[in-house]
């Protein structure tokens, strides 16, 4: 039986992530700092530990892993990433969990370890143009990404790139390109655009209006959780390490983000746009050249359909939390 850890299980995707692998017959260790919101984790072992301590870390990578997921991170969207308020933390933390697992996975003979990073590594001179952002794995450099969060994802891709190459291990990468999905964090102050704007509409009386951040016209791409996993999955099979894109080519603005949500929801709202400082780029999106040409495959799932799975799951949320009248 594969034997597999998944460091960060309580999150979003490493919550998903244990699911998948539990079905597919893996023994799965989840470690994360808590325990996961929405559902019980069926993890056969699940420590709740840090991975910025060392001892913790040796204890979890007891055993040379067929798998290891490395998915633990500070993390969060605009609101949490580029506020700057929380640079310091997001570097020193998520760094040290990957010199640990990195290091420990090493000595503990893991078999082969994937690495979650991100779309932020991307420079942000490239992204300037909301209609034609460039995000080609190789435009990575010369390195500026706009936010110490970035510059942290590109340091640890190079961190696992290092060790596979003077210690023979086998790594894989993905940058991943905004994932969302069911039991996604939608009211922390760490939710991404997609949960917080379901949330918005969900809360908004008929008749309302929502705010969005910006004006509305900034672009990104949203991948729904299913095929994120599938594309994780495909790349762990492959002879490719990465880095290599795991997204949607399917870019829209803000504001038709929201329209599109009001039209599942089937409720009209006004949108208004606010002024804030933590937009991020003004342009994002996945290019999937490099993930067709080396697995054959790539995302291709309309972003409506996942939409509506979201929507419905955050509206249940927000009706749950609705104090009863
Ligand atoms: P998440 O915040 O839901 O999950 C990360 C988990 O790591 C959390 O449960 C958190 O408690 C845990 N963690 C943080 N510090 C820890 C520590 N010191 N010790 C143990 N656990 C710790 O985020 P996610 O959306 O599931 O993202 C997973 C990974 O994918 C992260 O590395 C993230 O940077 C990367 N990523 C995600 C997205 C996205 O859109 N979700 C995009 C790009 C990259
Ligand atoms: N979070 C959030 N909440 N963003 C909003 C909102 C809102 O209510 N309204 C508008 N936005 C805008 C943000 O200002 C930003 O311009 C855009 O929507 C996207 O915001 P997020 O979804 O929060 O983050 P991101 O796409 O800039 O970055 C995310 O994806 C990266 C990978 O592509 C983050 O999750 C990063 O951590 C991740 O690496």
């Amino acid at each position: 039986m594969k034997k597999v850890l998944v460091c960060g299980a309580g999150g979003f995707i490493g919550g998903h992530l244990v699911k998948k692998l539990k079905k597919e017959g893996c023994w799965v260790r989840g470690v994360d700092l808590k325990e996961n919101e929405f559902s019980i984790s069926p993890a056969d072992e699940f420590i709740i530990g840090d991975l910025t301590n060392q001892q913790t870390v040796r204890e979890v990578l007891d055993m040379p892993f067929d798998e290891v997921y490395q998915l633990a991170a500070d993390m969060g969207g605009a609101g949490y990433i580029f506020t700057g308020e929380n640079d310091a933390n997001v570097m020193h933390n998520s760094a040290t969990i990957n010199l640990n697992i990195i290091h420990q996975a090493h000595k503990a003979g893991a078999k082969k370890i994937f690495y979650s990073s991100s779309a932020c590594v991307y420079p942000s001179f490239n992204q300037e143009n909301p209609d034609s952002p460039l995000c080609t794995e190789d435009s990575a450099y010369p390195a500026m990404p706009d936010s110490d969060y970035g510059w942290e994802k590109l340091f640890s891709e190079r961190l696992y790139l290092a060790f596979s190459r003077n210690y023979n291990m086998t790594v894989r990468i993905a940058r991943f390109h905004n994932i969302f999905g069911p039991e996604g964090t939608w009211n922390s102050g760490k939710e991404k655009a997609p949960a917080a704007i379901c949330r918005k509409i969900a809360e908004a009386p008929d008749g309302g209006y929502i705010e969005v951040w910006g004006d509305g016209k900034q672009t990104r791409s949203f991948l729904y959780i299913d095929e994120c996993l599938e594309g994780v999955q495909r790349l762990m099979e492959s002879d490719f390490a990465g880095p290599v894109n795991i997204g949607s080519e399917e870019m829209v603005s803000l504001n038709q983000l929201a329209e599109m949500i009001m039209k599942i929801a089937n409720k009209p709202l006004t949108i208004k746009n606010i002024p804030v400082s933590h937009i991020g780029v003004r342009g994002r999106n996945s290019d999937n050249n490099l993930i067709n040409e080396k697995l054959g495959w790539a995302p291709n799932a309309p972003l409506v359909q996942g939409l509506k799975k979201t929507y419905q799951w955050i509206r249940e949320q927000v009706l749950c939390e609705m104090p009863a009248e």
